[in-house]
């Protein structure tokens, strides 16, 4: 039977390895894997290139409103597009419950959306933010019955912040339903109580967001996110992590055993607070939250990356435009806690750590694999129809040139944000065929596909989960003890 679709005589690179190997994909799934297949329907020859699984970004805020009540600028269209430009075949973004909204409408309201108008897969996490009886009873598991498998929690924020005890709560349904829990670990008071100095003060100017967001905060939440997680005996991850205090905190749990899971994004590695310090309004464009760092906590990153301390390396993808609906409501007023918090990274992501990274010997091309796409599927529950080429698998393969450079810039990004925090930056090594289950999506810098063609992922239970169920004894000491005495079940 002949294939629909072959890709020959490239270098396929997985996780695991690399091999000479042809690609042969019957109905949008990888049906051969070997030297020398036949010619299929339709050809691509991918000589002298990489052909590497499409990159699944797990972090990244599409459609959504903010904790202050503003809708960010990407729609599941231009998301998606900018995605795949970028050598992405999976999105999942968060659809957002704020406080007095039903899971249900939200994921209602979520779907719809998503299903008008995406180009490649998607899945959905949900973020938390009204953990009321009904939401962790009754809509919450059914959620994660229905795949959503995972949600996202944050420590700060005046909108969406929970309290420990809340927090408690949520991991406990997310241990006994399979969940996998996210959090957004930032110590809400020190940041508060240093910002409120701060305006006092006058020094309202985007810089001082990253004094406001001290890396203590981050530091004290880290620690006590996983203290909570250990108590509740619940698997977490720990989003966006910034620091190296973050990542010594993780490193130890990690060594004593505990299933916490780290993620940390390209601004981060790319860009530091000193970015933040521009003239008037525009260091806005690079403050997110926990802001960038200094270098000291890049080379810290790095290695937390390749040493799997910190498993992925997601976009955190927050498009907010630099004008009244985003970064400057109160134009050139706008202090640094009025601004909407984030910046777009779904297409330079990958282009980035593969210049950065495998181009310049700092990473190798598995493990640029490992961290964007296939340590995303495995996470959330995705693996192996995702984040990996192999015979049974979804046929989602970016072609990679790893010679080819490119300046970024705002104008031949796909988003709808207007500016990149990486404008002007050559990158060495280009996504340029991106197929989504057997479709060319992108070829020729052109999108080849239609709103819609994009599936919805039900997703499996997360990996953390399946691990931490097998009954490694990794609840330690004190909450190994209580709980014989708190569960029901005990
Ligand atoms: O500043 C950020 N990261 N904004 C997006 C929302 C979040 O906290 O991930
Ligand atoms: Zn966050
Ligand atoms: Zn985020």
């Amino acid at each position: 039977m002949t294939f629909d679709f072959t890709i020959r005589h490239g270098t396929v690179v997985n996780a695991d390895g690399a091999a000479s190997v042809d690609i042969g994909v019957r109905d949008g799934v990888i049906a051969a894997m070997e030297p020398g297949l036949p010619v299929g329907l339709r050809d691509i020859d991918a000589r002298g290139r990489f052909v590497l699984p499409g990159g699944v970004d797990s972090h990244c805020h599409v459609e959504q409103l903010s904790g202050m009540g503003l809708m960010c600028a990407d729609d599941f269209y231009s998301a998606t597009v900018s995605a795949a430009f970028g050598g992405n075949t999976t999105i999942i973004p968060f659809g957002a419950q704020h406080r007095g909204n039903a899971l249900p409408e939200v994921i209602a309201d979520y779907s719809r959306r998503a299903a008008e108008k995406a180009v490649i897969d998607y899945g959905f996490h949900l973020i938390l933010a009204n953990p009321d009886e009904q939401t962790l009873r009754v809509d919450l598991p059914q959620a994660i019955r229905d795949g959503i498998t995972s949600f996202k929690v944050f420590m700060t924020y005046d909108a969406l912040k929970l309290d420990d005890f809340q927090m408690l709560d949520v991991l406990d349904v997310a241990r006994t339903e399979g969940a996998l829990v996210m959090v957004h670990a930032e110590n809400h008071d020190m940041i508060r109580w240093l910002a409120q100095r701060l305006v006092e003060r006058g020094h309202k100017a985007p810089k001082y967001h990253a004094v406001a967001h001290t890396p203590l905060a981050e530091a004290e939440a880290t620690y006590r996110a996983i203290a909570l997680s250990q108590l509740a005996g619940t698997p977490l991850m720990i989003v966006h992590v910034s620091t190296p205090e973050a990542i010594r905190t993780i490193a130890a749990a990690q060594a004593l055993g505990v299933p916490i899971y780290g993620e940390t994004c390209p601004q981060y590695l790319f860009l530091t607070a000193e970015d933040i310090d521009q003239p008037g309004m525009e260091g806005a464009k690079f403050c997110c939250s926990p802001p960038p760092r200094d270098g000291v906590a890049q080379d810290a990153l790095w290695e937390a990356l390749k040493t799997g301390v910190l498993r992925m390396y997601s976009s955190d993808h927050a498009p907010y435009r630099f004008d009244e609906t985003g970064k400057l409501p109160h134009g050139n007023k706008t202090s640094f806690k009025q601004m909407a918090n984030g910046v777009p990274g779904l297409e330079a992501r990958l282009p980035l750590l593969f210049s950065a990274g495998v181009n310049t010997g700092r990473m190798t091309m598995e493990q640029f694999v490992d961290v964007s796409a296939t340590q995303h599927a495995r996470t959330y529950g995705l693996y192996p129809r995702k984040g990996v080429l192999a015979v049974g698998s979804d046929a989602d393969i970016a072609v990679w040139n790893a010679t080819r450079e490119v300046t970024l810039s705002a104008s031949m990004l796909h988003d709808r944000v207007g500016y990149t925090p990486y404008e002007g930056r050559t990158v060495t090594g280009w996504p340029e065929i991106v197929v989504s289950r057997g479709r060319v999506v992108v070829e020729d810098n052109a999108l080849h596909v239609e709103a819609g063609s994009g599936a919805y992922l039900r997703r499996g239970t997360p990996e953390p989960v399946l691990a931490a169920s097998s009954g490694s004894g990794w609840m330690m000491g004190a909450s190994a003890h209580a709980f014989g005495t708190y569960r029901d079940e005990a």
